[in-house]
């Protein structure tokens, strides 16, 4: 089933004393918001018109559903008292406290607390990365995919290119704060970020699970991690962020890719009718990003991952919006991937970076 958006968001909020159903999706540069009268909607067949994931919240608890491809639905209860708030123009709850000291740290936050406006954009994609990882890590707890965390066995993140460690604190304050025993580790091949953030770890006082090196991904000493991260790695830097968590069995990925160079160097002669897109230079480009993050989609498919290809964040605050949230299920792969991912690569005559990286990827 296609349902009309990406994503949908409905709640009741109040208008001068009616209470109504705010319905708000975006389309990944705009947000549309409109109110609908409670009773007049059909919110069950909206439900049912072709979601994959729906979540219901109420003030005892939240139930989550997943639907498989196979039509099974996975449903998940949590226990949890939740405030009914029927404010219409509600902001959206933030995970990350501004004040936090971490923030102030980091450069996000001026020494008051409050996010620096040339810091906004960054706050946001650290935001919205985290509410895309931390449902993905708790069904995957949930459903055995990866081991409770706990002191003796914390859970292992790494984050590959992580540059000011925006994310890599972000994830480590977060997890830390909501309970969950967590190691984390930023790799840069910049030796002034692992001086940098190294020192920002010591002087949180958190330098005990948060620690950086300064490596190339592709020849880091990094052990195998439960979660590997990735925002915004540059180029293939980012399918070597891939190709070390896959190598290391990696259970859980999410990479926010950046620009994308390999491919589009690669597409001299695009097949026909392609050529009717790829004559105009910035088309063309799209294109080579279209490819690169659907051949990584389908490698990661080929060698056992599940894999959703999503937009984390609006356009307006990073024109790299994709990310790619993979779960490592070990499931054969399907003979129509392979097929796919063959008939591709030879007619548009390219080898994706991330093939190269991966010598025991099986394609025939
Ligand atoms: C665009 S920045 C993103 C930094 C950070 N993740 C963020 O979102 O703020 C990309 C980072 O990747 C690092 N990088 C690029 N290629 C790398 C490689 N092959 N190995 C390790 N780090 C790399 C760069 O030094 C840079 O800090």
């Amino acid at each position: 089933m296609q349902t009309e958006h990406e994503r949908i968001d409905i709640r009741p909020v109040e208008i001068k004393s009616t209470v109504v159903l705010q319905l708000t999706h975006s389309d990944g540069r705009a947000t549309t918001t409109k109110n609908i009268s409670a009773n007049k909607s059909d919110v069950l067949a909206l439900i049912s018109s072709g979601y994959s994931n729906i979540l219901v919240e109420n003030t005892e608890g939240a139930m989550s559903l997943r639907i498989t491809k196979s039509g099974d639905a996975q449903v998940h209860y949590e226990k949890k008292k939740l405030e009914q708030d029927l404010m219409h123009d509600k902001k959206k709850e933030r995970l990350l406290d501004p004040t936090d000291p971490f923030l102030i740290e980091v450069g996000i936050s001026d020494h008051k607390g409050n996010i620096k406006p040339s810091k906004n954009d960054k706050y946001k994609q650290v935001e919205e990365f985290l509410r895309l990882l931390v449902p993905a890590l708790n069904s995957a707890i949930d459903a055995g995919h990866i081991g409770k965390p706990s002191k003796a066995k914390p859970l292992s993140i790494v984050d590959l290119g992580c540059g000011h460690a925006y994310l890599t604190f972000a994830a480590h304050q977060y997890l830390h704060n909501i309970g969950m025993p967590v190691v984390v580790t930023g790799i840069d091949v910049r030796t002034q970020s692992r001086d940098r953030n190294n020192a920002i770890a010591d002087k949180l006082g958190i330098s005990k699970t948060i620690n950086f090196l300064a490596e190339e991904i592709a020849i880091t000493k990094a052990q195998a991690a439960d979660v590997a991260i990735a925002l915004h790695a540059c180029d293939t830097a980012t399918d070597d962020a891939i190709a070390w968590a896959v190598n290391g069995e990696a259970k859980l990925l999410l990479i926010a890719p950046c620009c994308h160079h390999d491919i589009q160097k690669q597409m001299d002669q695009s097949p026909e009718p392609w050529g009717a897109i790829t004559k105009f230079g910035v088309m063309k480009e799209r294109m080579g990003d279209l490819l690169t993050d659907s051949l990584r989609a389908q490698i990661l498919r080929i060698v056992g991952y599940r894999v959703e290809v999503i937009e984390f964040i609006g356009g307006e605050h990073t024109p790299r919006n994709i990310m790619i949230r993979a779960l490592k299920t070990g499931a054969k792969p399907d003979p129509l991937d392979i097929a796919r991912y063959r008939e591709i690569t030879t007619q548009w005559a390219i080898t994706p970076a991330l093939e190269k990286k991966l010598p025991t990827l099986n394609i025939g």
